[in-house]
């Protein structure tokens, strides 16, 4: 089994995947609520609060697989991009298990480990595909070639598509971090009640900053009283601006190249009007593997080349991609 950890924002998770991959544990111990009262995630108290949990929560892990150190042949750890201080603490944390017991170490991109969601059983997908990643940080359109052979085609020029949905959730008081939020309101509201423009940019890239400024205007120009009956309509013609926009861009880049399937993974992978908006072949990374986990990262390491003892202890993490 690969033991896998994920430090990068404000989840701490491990996870135990075989080589068949199929997830025998997995544990993520999120921190939300404590950055909640600050609207977003504070690096410094994400990084010391995976210091307390790295180590249960491996615990956690090889207990829930009812296995133990012995039973580990490497160990995957993210390396980048996310907050560096996070990070620090997962690399540490990985590097001094595989040096404990003499195992290889995987670093792991994780942004593919996104991708790796979705080649873990009981529905593991086969490459090729097209697959857009939508993150709280990121948003890509890859053209999935191999497990092991990507192509960046487009990705955002301002915000994220999950960025989006969080200020979107802050502007309209639901609390960070908002994706969820706004899909559950969303439900209750008219997706045409407000006309949100959808920027159209160049080639295959994104922007979502102008949607977001439109939201500003729509709720700055309303009564309170009259914000708080409206805000359902406000959610759902703002998640239809937004999931369209992905959509529409997934389409034109099916078309140009030729893709027979697209995926969609990440945090924003898991809003329901974005799975029901796509044809019924395609790949959507299971809901609990949507958001920050370790399994996606030991996932993708089973397509990686391994560093032996004692290459990786002088491995870095890195910020940004
Ligand atoms: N149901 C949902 N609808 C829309 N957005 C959602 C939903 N659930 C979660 N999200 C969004 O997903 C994002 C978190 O996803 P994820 O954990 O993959 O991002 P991240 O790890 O912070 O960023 P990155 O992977 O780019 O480093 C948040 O922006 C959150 O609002
Ligand atoms: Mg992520």
């Amino acid at each position: 089994m690969i033991l896998g950890i994920e430090t990068s924002c404000d989840e701490t998770a491990a996870a135990l995947v075989d080589a068949q991959g199929n997830v025998r544990a997995s544990v993520v111990a999120t921190q939300a609520e404590l950055h909640t009262q600050y609207g977003g995630v504070v690096p410094e108290i994400a990084s010391r609060r995976h210091l307390e949990l790295i180590a249960p929560v491996v615990r956690e892990a090889l207990a829930a697989a009812g296995a133990t150190l012995d039973d580990v042949r490497a160990v995957a750890v993210t390396q980048g991009p996310g907050l560096i201080g996070a990070l620090l603490v997962g690399v540490a944390a990985a590097k001094a298990l595989a040096w404990a017991r003499r195992l290889p170490l995987i670093p792991v991109d994780h942004l593919l480990g996104h991708v790796a969601s979705l080649y873990l059983q009981p529905t593991a997908a086969e490459p090729p595909f097209l697959c857009l990643l939508a993150s709280g940080g990121h948003t890509m359109l890859i053209d999935v070639q191999e497990q092991s052979r990507h192509v960046l085609l487009g990705q955002t020029l301002d915000d994220a598509a999950g960025e989006a949905f969080d200020k979107g959730a802050r502007l309209l008081g639901l609390g960070y971090p908002g994706g969820a939020a706004i899909d559950r309101l969303a439900r209750e509201g008219d997706p045409l009640a407000y006309s949100f423009p959808v920027a159209r940019v160049p080639g295959l890239d994104f922007s979502f900053s102008g949607l977001k400024t439109s939201l500003l205007y729509a709720v700055r120009d309303l009564p309170a009283d009259e914000l708080a009956r409206r805000r359902a309509d406000l959610a759902a013609s703002y998640q239809r601006a937004i999931v369209r926009a992905l959509v529409e861009r997934l389409q034109v880049a099916a078309e140009r190249t030729g893709a027979a399937r697209v995926a969609i993974v990440g945090g924003v992978a898991a809003n329901s009007e974005l799975r029901a908006a796509l044809p019924a072949d395609a790949l959507l990374a299971p809901l609990v593997l949507c958001t920050d986990n370790a399994a996606m990262i030991a996932s993708a390491a089973r397509f990686l080349p391994a560093l032996a003892y004692p290459e990786y202890l002088s491995l870095d993490a890195y910020a940004s991609a």
